[in-house]
């Protein structure tokens, strides 16, 4: 039997290494494209993963890179833009699912996994949601010539993910009191293998062409319950107080213009929509997700192996 061959873009991230190291696993054909090889090099410690470096918005690119796969999967996606327009998540969600359409139907590959997020939607009010909810739309489109699945997930956690270690390095910063902006916002945060999972059992399932799925935790958390559990899990004492929604418009509006953008408005946007499901996406794969309470205290509790392992990591990164 031959080894089905998929391309990634995307594959480096957070979710991409959790669904790498699955495909991996499953006897897959890896190719990663990415914008810089050298800071992935840990990725070819696995089996049958090839890692591109690659311009994936170059449409010429994209084409030769996708010929001879029996698939694409998207994960590309960016929480903040260099500029405060929008322009940067157009290019980035819209623009870019628009060349790799192209370029599936021009190298003849059929199977397309894109990953959104929970209400992503043309009507909703941030730039990320907006066009990330443009691009799943141009996506199902093709529904009748490509076999396309779309993904939306809650906020995604596991080891290497950004929303808890980030509010984990907070907390290490702040003592006793911890500030929280929006924190009634709800979520039904979902962990990274079950959503590899997810895509993998989508992968050759007739049933999932042309649909979308939402994908959440079995638990609705508020942000203050999570940064609590979050506190709690690390051993840390800390009263987390929300701020009133005109602080956390201030705090976003403030931290948007510090290096990295820790928290920015169009952030803040985003957070006025609960991210929750109303419907189960992964019962349709035969899966029953894990709680955030399983998977936490693994990756989190007392700075694990693997959290040393990342920051090491990024230091090498940092000094190539
Ligand atoms: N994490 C979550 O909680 C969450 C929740 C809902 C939806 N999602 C969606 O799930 C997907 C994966 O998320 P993630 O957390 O794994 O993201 P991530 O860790 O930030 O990884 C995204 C990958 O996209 C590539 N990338 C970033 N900016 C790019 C650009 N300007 N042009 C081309 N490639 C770029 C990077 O690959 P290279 O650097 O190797 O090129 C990076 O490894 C995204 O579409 C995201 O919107 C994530």
């Amino acid at each position: 039997m031959t080894r089905p061959s998929v391309c990634i873009l995307g594959g480096t991230g957070f979710v991409g290494r959790h669904l790498v190291a699955r495909l991996a696993q499953k006897n897959f054909d890896v190719k990663i494209l990415t914008r810089a090889r050298a800071r992935h090099y840990g990725l070819l410690v696995l089996p049958s993963v090839t890692l591109v470096e690659a311009d994936v918005h170059d449409a010429a690119v994209l084409r030769r890179e996708f010929a001879g796969c029996d698939g694409v999967i998207n994960l590309v996606g960016i929480l903040n833009e260099r500029g405060h327009r929008g322009k940067g998540f157009h290019r980035v969600h819209v623009e870019l699912a628009r060349k790799i359409l192209d370029a599936c139907r021009a190298s003849g590959v059929s199977r397309l996994l894109h990953m959104s997020a929970l209400n992503a939607g043309e009507r909703a009010p941030s730039h990320y949601l907006r066009t990330k909810g443009e691009a799943a739309a141009l996506v199902l489109k093709t529904a009748d010539e490509l076999h396309v699945t779309v993904f939306e997930p809650s906020v995604i956690f596991g080891a290497g993910d950004s929303f808890i270690n980030r509010f984990a390095a907070l907390l290490r910063k702040m003592p006793a009191v911890f500030p929280l902006a929006c924190a009634r916002a709800k979520f039904a945060p979902v962990y990274a293998g079950d959503v590899a999972e997810a895509l993998i059992r989508s992968w050759d399932n007739p049933a999932s062409f042309g649909r979308r799925y939402g994908l959440c935790g079995p638990k609705t958390y508020t942000l203050r319950e999570l940064v609590r559990d979050t506190a709690r899990v690390m051993g840390l004492r800390r009263v987390v107080i929300g701020l009133p929604s005109a602080l956390s418009w201030l705090q976003a509006a403030l931290m948007e213009w510090l290096p990295g953008k820790p928290f920015s408005l169009d952030n803040y946007r985003s957070l006025k929509l609960d991210s929750i499901c109303n419907h189960d996406g992964f019962a349709a794969f035969g899966i029953e997700p894990v709680s955030l309470e399983a998977v936490l205290p693994g990756y989190l509790g007392n700075r694990s192996a693997q959290a040393r392992l990342d920051g090491l990591r990024r230091r090498h990164n940092q000094a190539v």
